[in-house]
Protein backbone atom coordinates (compact mmCIF):
# COMPACT_ATOMS: atom_id res chain seq x y z
CA UNK A 1 0.00 0.00 0.00
CA UNK A 2 1.03 3.87 -0.94
CA UNK A 3 1.63 6.20 1.57
CA UNK A 4 -0.73 8.56 -0.56
CA UNK A 5 -3.73 6.09 -0.11
CA UNK A 6 -6.36 7.15 2.02
CA UNK A 7 -5.79 3.54 3.97
CA UNK A 8 -3.57 5.48 5.81
CA UNK A 9 -5.84 8.06 7.44
CA UNK A 10 -6.80 7.40 10.86
CA UNK A 11 -7.29 3.83 11.42
CA UNK A 12 -5.86 2.17 14.23
CA UNK A 13 -3.02 -0.20 13.28
CA UNK A 14 -4.23 -3.38 12.75
CA UNK A 15 -0.98 -5.40 12.50
CA UNK A 16 -1.19 -8.28 10.88
CA UNK A 17 1.82 -10.80 10.78
CA UNK A 18 5.40 -9.32 11.40
CA UNK A 19 7.02 -9.30 14.92
CA UNK A 20 5.44 -7.10 17.70
CA UNK A 21 7.41 -3.86 17.99
CA UNK A 22 10.07 -2.76 20.54
CA UNK A 23 8.86 1.04 21.27
CA UNK A 24 10.64 3.73 23.62
CA UNK A 25 9.08 6.79 24.91
CA UNK A 26 11.68 9.40 25.73
CA UNK A 27 10.33 11.76 28.08
CA UNK A 28 7.93 9.11 28.99
CA UNK A 29 7.00 10.89 32.32
CA UNK A 30 5.83 14.49 30.84
CA UNK A 31 2.08 15.26 30.09
CA UNK A 32 2.72 14.47 26.41
CA UNK A 33 4.63 10.88 27.56
CA UNK A 34 1.34 10.22 29.42
CA UNK A 35 -0.63 10.34 26.44
CA UNK A 36 1.59 8.46 24.26
CA UNK A 37 1.45 5.34 26.33
CA UNK A 38 -1.91 5.49 26.58
CA UNK A 39 -2.50 6.50 22.76
CA UNK A 40 -0.53 2.84 21.93
CA UNK A 41 -2.46 1.28 24.54
CA UNK A 42 -5.98 2.14 23.53
CA UNK A 43 -5.11 2.34 19.84
CA UNK A 44 -3.88 -1.37 20.18
CA UNK A 45 -0.48 -0.09 18.86
CA UNK A 46 1.74 -3.61 18.34
CA UNK A 47 4.10 -2.97 21.15
CA UNK A 48 5.89 -6.19 22.25
CA UNK A 49 8.38 -4.42 24.68
CA UNK A 50 7.55 -0.95 26.07
CA UNK A 51 10.81 1.38 27.10
CA UNK A 52 10.06 4.17 28.86
CA UNK A 53 12.83 6.78 29.01
CA UNK A 54 13.61 9.93 30.91
CA UNK A 55 16.03 12.17 33.20
CA UNK A 56 17.90 10.80 35.51
CA UNK A 57 15.45 12.14 38.33
CA UNK A 58 12.40 9.55 36.92
CA UNK A 59 14.67 6.35 36.95
CA UNK A 60 13.25 3.80 39.11
CA UNK A 61 9.50 5.53 38.93
CA UNK A 62 6.87 2.63 37.42
CA UNK A 63 4.19 3.86 35.05
CA UNK A 64 1.09 1.49 33.65
CA UNK A 65 1.31 0.02 30.27
CA UNK A 66 -1.94 -2.70 29.40
CA UNK A 67 -2.73 -2.91 33.42
CA UNK A 68 1.71 -4.15 33.84
CA UNK A 69 3.70 -1.74 35.79
CA UNK A 70 6.69 -0.15 33.24
CA UNK A 71 10.16 0.84 35.49
CA UNK A 72 11.23 4.59 34.17
CA UNK A 73 14.75 4.19 32.61
CA UNK A 74 17.31 6.96 32.53
CA UNK A 75 17.94 8.03 29.02
CA UNK A 76 21.30 7.16 27.67
CA UNK A 77 23.40 6.95 24.06
CA UNK A 78 22.34 2.83 24.87
CA UNK A 79 18.71 2.95 25.41
CA UNK A 80 18.09 2.15 21.85
CA UNK A 81 18.99 -1.50 21.09
CA UNK A 82 17.09 -3.01 19.71
CA UNK A 83 14.43 -0.46 19.13
CA UNK A 84 12.01 0.02 16.31
CA UNK A 85 10.39 2.92 16.76
CA UNK A 86 11.50 5.78 19.10
CA UNK A 87 8.85 8.46 19.99
CA UNK A 88 10.80 11.34 21.69
CA UNK A 89 8.90 14.15 23.54
CA UNK A 90 11.65 15.72 26.38
CA UNK A 91 12.25 19.02 24.04
CA UNK A 92 14.76 19.64 21.04
CA UNK A 93 18.01 19.59 23.02
CA UNK A 94 17.27 15.87 24.25
CA UNK A 95 16.26 15.17 20.53
CA UNK A 96 18.78 16.78 19.05
CA UNK A 97 21.57 14.40 21.09
CA UNK A 98 19.62 11.45 21.23
CA UNK A 99 17.71 11.00 17.95
CA UNK A 100 21.10 9.89 16.44
CA UNK A 101 21.62 7.48 18.94
CA UNK A 102 17.98 6.18 17.99
CA UNK A 103 18.75 6.29 14.47
CA UNK A 104 22.06 4.16 14.66
CA UNK A 105 20.31 1.49 16.37
CA UNK A 106 18.18 1.20 13.25
CA UNK A 107 15.05 2.53 15.16
CA UNK A 108 12.42 4.93 13.29
CA UNK A 109 11.98 8.30 15.01
CA UNK A 110 9.04 10.16 15.11
CA UNK A 111 10.16 13.74 17.33
CA UNK A 112 7.48 15.86 18.84
CA UNK A 113 10.14 18.32 19.49
CA UNK A 114 11.20 21.87 16.87
CA UNK A 115 14.81 19.82 17.06
CA UNK A 116 14.09 19.00 12.73
CA UNK A 117 10.72 20.58 11.71
CA UNK A 118 12.41 22.73 9.21
CA UNK A 119 14.78 20.54 8.06
CA UNK A 120 14.01 20.28 4.56
CA UNK A 121 15.04 16.09 4.53
CA UNK A 122 12.90 15.48 7.22
CA UNK A 123 9.13 15.39 6.51
CA UNK A 124 6.87 16.90 8.65
CA UNK A 125 3.44 15.43 8.52
CA UNK A 126 0.18 14.86 9.88
CA UNK A 127 -1.54 11.92 8.17
CA UNK A 128 -4.49 13.02 6.88
CA UNK A 129 -2.74 16.26 5.44
CA UNK A 130 0.18 14.87 4.21
CA UNK A 131 0.98 11.79 4.76
CA UNK A 132 2.54 11.26 1.59
CA UNK A 133 5.56 13.00 2.57
CA UNK A 134 6.58 9.62 5.03
CA UNK A 135 7.68 8.17 1.52
CA UNK A 136 10.54 10.66 1.74
CA UNK A 137 12.14 9.79 4.99
CA UNK A 138 15.43 8.18 4.45
CA UNK A 139 17.05 8.97 7.49
CA UNK A 140 14.23 6.85 9.01
CA UNK A 141 13.19 10.15 10.70
CA UNK A 142 9.95 12.20 10.66
CA UNK A 143 8.99 15.22 12.50
CA UNK A 144 5.81 15.87 14.62
CA UNK A 145 4.73 20.03 14.20
CA UNK A 146 3.63 21.82 16.47
CA UNK A 147 0.79 21.61 18.09
CA UNK A 148 -1.37 25.15 17.33
CA UNK A 149 0.30 24.55 13.09
CA UNK A 150 -1.06 20.66 13.59
CA UNK A 151 -4.34 21.35 14.55
CA UNK A 152 -5.07 24.10 12.48
CA UNK A 153 -3.94 21.90 9.11
CA UNK A 154 -6.49 19.34 10.03
CA UNK A 155 -9.24 22.33 10.13
CA UNK A 156 -7.66 23.52 6.63
CA UNK A 157 -6.46 20.88 4.89
CA UNK A 158 -10.07 19.59 3.30
CA UNK A 159 -10.96 23.63 2.15
CA UNK A 160 -7.19 23.84 1.04
CA UNK A 161 -8.07 20.66 -1.23
CA UNK A 162 -10.39 22.36 -3.26
CA UNK A 163 -9.57 26.02 -2.89
CA UNK A 164 -6.73 26.83 -2.31
CA UNK A 165 -5.84 28.87 0.83
CA UNK A 166 -3.96 31.96 -0.29
CA UNK A 167 -3.83 33.90 3.12
CA UNK A 168 -4.46 33.28 6.98
CA UNK A 169 -4.68 35.84 9.97
CA UNK A 170 -4.82 33.38 13.09
CA UNK A 171 -5.19 34.50 16.92
CA UNK A 172 -4.76 31.51 19.36
CA UNK A 173 -5.36 30.29 22.86
CA UNK A 174 -3.54 28.23 24.18
CA UNK A 175 -3.45 25.51 26.76
CA UNK A 176 -0.86 24.74 30.02
CA UNK A 177 -0.59 22.07 28.66
CA UNK A 178 1.42 23.16 25.40
CA UNK A 179 4.23 24.31 28.61
CA UNK A 180 4.28 20.73 30.16
CA UNK A 181 2.99 18.95 33.05
CA UNK A 182 4.39 21.71 35.42
CA UNK A 183 2.61 24.25 33.85
CA UNK A 184 -0.92 22.15 33.81
CA UNK A 185 0.23 21.94 37.90
CA UNK A 186 0.78 25.31 37.87
CA UNK A 187 -2.64 26.47 36.88
CA UNK A 188 -3.94 24.37 39.05
CA UNK A 189 -2.18 25.13 42.08
CA UNK A 190 -2.46 29.03 41.16
CA UNK A 191 -6.09 28.80 40.59
CA UNK A 192 -6.95 27.34 43.66
CA UNK A 193 -4.87 29.60 45.78
CA UNK A 194 -6.86 32.92 44.00
CA UNK A 195 -9.87 31.14 44.94
CA UNK A 196 -8.49 30.49 48.60
CA UNK A 197 -7.25 34.30 48.62
CA UNK A 198 -3.77 33.04 49.46
CA UNK A 199 -0.73 34.53 47.54
CA UNK A 200 1.08 32.80 44.66
CA UNK A 201 4.52 33.28 43.29
CA UNK A 202 4.59 31.46 39.42
CA UNK A 203 7.42 28.85 39.13
CA UNK A 204 7.39 28.02 35.85
CA UNK A 205 5.16 30.63 33.54
CA UNK A 206 6.47 34.07 33.91
CA UNK A 207 2.97 35.39 34.95
CA UNK A 208 0.44 34.78 36.88
CA UNK A 209 -1.53 31.84 35.69
CA UNK A 210 -4.92 31.74 37.16
CA UNK A 211 -7.93 34.19 35.50
CA UNK A 212 -5.19 35.55 33.48
CA UNK A 213 -4.17 35.12 30.13
CA UNK A 214 -0.81 36.33 28.71
CA UNK A 215 1.49 35.99 25.39
CA UNK A 216 2.85 32.66 24.87
CA UNK A 217 6.35 32.34 26.30
CA UNK A 218 8.31 31.90 23.62
CA UNK A 219 11.42 35.09 23.39
CA UNK A 220 10.23 37.91 20.92
CA UNK A 221 12.06 38.50 17.67
CA UNK A 222 13.98 41.92 17.56
CA UNK A 223 13.71 41.60 13.57
CA UNK A 224 9.66 40.73 13.27
CA UNK A 225 8.15 41.55 16.29
CA UNK A 226 6.75 37.91 16.12
CA UNK A 227 7.38 35.62 19.35
CA UNK A 228 8.96 32.45 18.91
CA UNK A 229 5.40 30.47 18.88
CA UNK A 230 4.02 32.63 15.98
CA UNK A 231 7.12 32.35 13.67
CA UNK A 232 6.67 28.10 14.34
CA UNK A 233 3.24 28.40 13.60
CA UNK A 234 3.90 30.31 10.42
CA UNK A 235 6.34 28.27 9.37
CA UNK A 236 4.99 24.74 9.92
CA UNK A 237 1.82 25.78 8.50
CA UNK A 238 3.78 26.60 4.95
CA UNK A 239 5.14 23.20 4.95
CA UNK A 240 2.16 21.47 6.09
CA UNK A 241 0.20 22.98 3.35
CA UNK A 242 3.38 22.74 1.17
CA UNK A 243 2.44 26.39 0.21
CA UNK A 244 6.10 27.93 1.31
CA UNK A 245 5.58 31.20 0.53
CA UNK A 246 1.71 31.63 1.85
CA UNK A 247 1.39 35.00 3.44
CA UNK A 248 0.27 34.38 7.38
CA UNK A 249 0.20 35.81 10.58
CA UNK A 250 -0.75 34.65 13.57
CA UNK A 251 -0.72 36.18 17.48
CA UNK A 252 -0.17 33.34 20.41
CA UNK A 253 -1.82 33.72 23.54
CA UNK A 254 -1.32 31.32 26.82
CA UNK A 255 -5.17 31.16 28.35
CA UNK A 256 -6.40 29.33 31.43
CA UNK A 257 -7.20 25.97 29.73
CA UNK A 258 -5.72 22.73 30.61
CA UNK A 259 -5.10 20.91 28.11
CA UNK A 260 -7.28 22.35 24.74
CA UNK A 261 -5.94 24.37 22.28
CA UNK A 262 -8.31 26.85 20.77
CA UNK A 263 -7.67 29.31 17.93
CA UNK A 264 -9.95 32.05 15.45
CA UNK A 265 -8.61 31.92 11.42
CA UNK A 266 -9.34 33.83 8.94
CA UNK A 267 -8.70 32.40 5.84
CA UNK A 268 -8.71 33.72 1.88
CA UNK A 269 -8.83 31.45 -0.66
CA UNK A 270 -7.69 32.00 -4.26
CA UNK A 271 -11.33 31.77 -5.69
CA UNK A 272 -14.89 32.29 -3.75
CA UNK A 273 -16.09 29.15 -1.05
CA UNK A 274 -19.44 29.80 0.46
CA UNK A 275 -20.26 28.61 4.05
CA UNK A 276 -22.23 25.68 2.88
CA UNK A 277 -19.31 24.75 0.60
CA UNK A 278 -17.04 24.60 3.74
CA UNK A 279 -19.13 22.66 6.09
CA UNK A 280 -19.81 19.87 3.75
CA UNK A 281 -15.99 19.60 2.97
CA UNK A 282 -15.75 20.10 6.95
CA UNK A 283 -18.44 17.83 7.60
CA UNK A 284 -16.94 14.77 5.88
CA UNK A 285 -13.08 15.38 6.55
CA UNK A 286 -10.84 12.65 8.33
CA UNK A 287 -10.39 13.77 11.83
CA UNK A 288 -12.26 16.64 11.78
CA UNK A 289 -15.81 17.02 14.08
CA UNK A 290 -17.92 20.24 12.78
CA UNK A 291 -19.54 22.04 15.91
CA UNK A 292 -21.59 24.57 14.06
CA UNK A 293 -24.91 24.90 15.76
CA UNK A 294 -26.08 28.14 15.03
CA UNK A 295 -29.53 27.93 17.01
CA UNK A 296 -27.68 26.35 19.85
CA UNK A 297 -24.97 28.83 19.89
CA UNK A 298 -22.72 26.07 19.97
CA UNK A 299 -19.64 25.56 18.86
CA UNK A 300 -16.46 24.37 19.32
CA UNK A 301 -15.00 24.74 23.37
CA UNK A 302 -11.45 23.91 24.56
CA UNK A 303 -13.59 21.53 27.19
CA UNK A 304 -15.40 19.26 24.36
CA UNK A 305 -11.74 19.22 22.74
CA UNK A 306 -9.82 18.04 25.41
CA UNK A 307 -9.64 13.91 25.36
CA UNK A 308 -11.07 14.25 21.99
CA UNK A 309 -9.13 12.63 18.80
CA UNK A 310 -10.94 15.01 16.51
CA UNK A 311 -10.16 18.29 16.00
CA UNK A 312 -13.65 20.77 16.44
CA UNK A 313 -14.42 23.38 13.70
CA UNK A 314 -17.05 25.49 13.52
CA UNK A 315 -18.45 29.40 14.15
CA UNK A 316 -17.96 29.54 9.72
CA UNK A 317 -18.67 32.10 8.09
CA UNK A 318 -18.25 34.65 5.12
CA UNK A 319 -15.76 37.51 6.62
CA UNK A 320 -17.28 40.61 6.29
CA UNK A 321 -13.80 42.55 5.54
CA UNK A 322 -13.04 40.96 2.03
CA UNK A 323 -15.60 42.47 0.04
CA UNK A 324 -14.21 39.76 -2.81
CA UNK A 325 -16.16 37.39 -0.36
CA UNK A 326 -13.09 34.86 -0.81
CA UNK A 327 -12.97 34.92 3.05
CA UNK A 328 -13.85 32.57 5.92
CA UNK A 329 -13.82 32.73 9.90
CA UNK A 330 -13.95 29.79 11.37
CA UNK A 331 -13.17 28.98 15.11
CA UNK A 332 -11.39 25.38 15.61
CA UNK A 333 -10.70 23.66 19.17
CA UNK A 334 -8.16 20.41 19.91
CA UNK A 335 -6.98 18.73 22.14
CA UNK A 336 -2.59 19.76 22.42
CA UNK A 337 -1.89 16.63 23.67
CA UNK A 338 -3.82 14.39 21.58
CA UNK A 339 -3.56 15.29 17.77
CA UNK A 340 -1.19 18.06 18.87
CA UNK A 341 1.16 15.98 19.96
CA UNK A 342 1.05 11.99 21.33
CA UNK A 343 -2.05 10.97 19.05
CA UNK A 344 -0.69 12.75 15.58
CA UNK A 345 3.24 10.91 16.79
CA UNK A 346 1.49 7.57 17.36
CA UNK A 347 -0.73 7.74 13.58
CA UNK A 348 2.60 8.45 12.07
CA UNK A 349 3.68 5.40 13.34
CA UNK A 350 0.29 3.61 12.44
CA UNK A 351 1.14 4.80 8.80
CA UNK A 352 4.28 3.47 9.14
CA UNK A 353 3.21 -0.13 10.06
CA UNK A 354 0.45 -0.35 8.16
CA UNK A 355 2.75 0.14 4.88
CA UNK A 356 5.17 -1.97 6.15
CA UNK A 357 7.99 0.82 6.31
CA UNK A 358 8.41 0.15 10.11
P1 LIG B 1 11.70 13.95 33.92
O1 LIG B 1 10.28 13.80 34.35
O2 LIG B 1 12.59 12.89 34.45
O3 LIG B 1 12.24 15.36 34.11
P2 LIG B 1 6.98 17.93 30.19
O4 LIG B 1 7.01 18.47 28.78
O5 LIG B 1 5.62 17.50 30.62
O6 LIG B 1 7.64 18.88 31.13
O7 LIG B 1 7.87 16.59 30.17
C1 LIG B 1 9.21 16.58 29.76
C2 LIG B 1 9.71 15.14 29.66
O8 LIG B 1 11.04 15.17 29.17
C3 LIG B 1 9.76 14.44 31.01
O9 LIG B 1 9.50 13.06 30.84
C4 LIG B 1 11.21 14.64 31.42
O10 LIG B 1 11.71 13.68 32.32
C5 LIG B 1 11.89 14.47 30.09
N1 LIG B 1 13.23 15.05 30.08
C6 LIG B 1 13.58 16.32 30.33
N2 LIG B 1 14.93 16.46 30.25
C7 LIG B 1 15.44 15.24 29.94
C8 LIG B 1 16.75 14.73 29.73
N3 LIG B 1 17.82 15.50 29.78
N4 LIG B 1 16.87 13.42 29.43
C9 LIG B 1 15.79 12.61 29.36
N5 LIG B 1 14.51 13.05 29.55
C10 LIG B 1 14.34 14.34 29.85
Amino acid sequence: MSLSSPDVLDRPAARPARRPLTVAIVGATGAVGAELIACLERRGFPVGELRLLASPRSAGQTLSFRGAPVTVQALDEDSFDGVDLALFSAGASVSRRYAPAAQAAGAWVVDNSSAFRMDEATPLVVPEVNAWRLDEAPGRLIANPNCVAAIAAVALQPLHARRLVVRIIGATYQAASGAGAAAMEELRASTAAALAGEAFTPQVLAHPYAFNLFSHDAAVDPETGYNGEELKVIAELRRLLASPELPASFTCIRVPVLRAHAMALTVRFAEPVSVAEARAWLAEAPGVRLVDDVAGNHFPMPSEASGADEVLVGRIRTDLSDPSRRSLSLFVAGDQLLKGAALNAVQIAEALVRTGAL
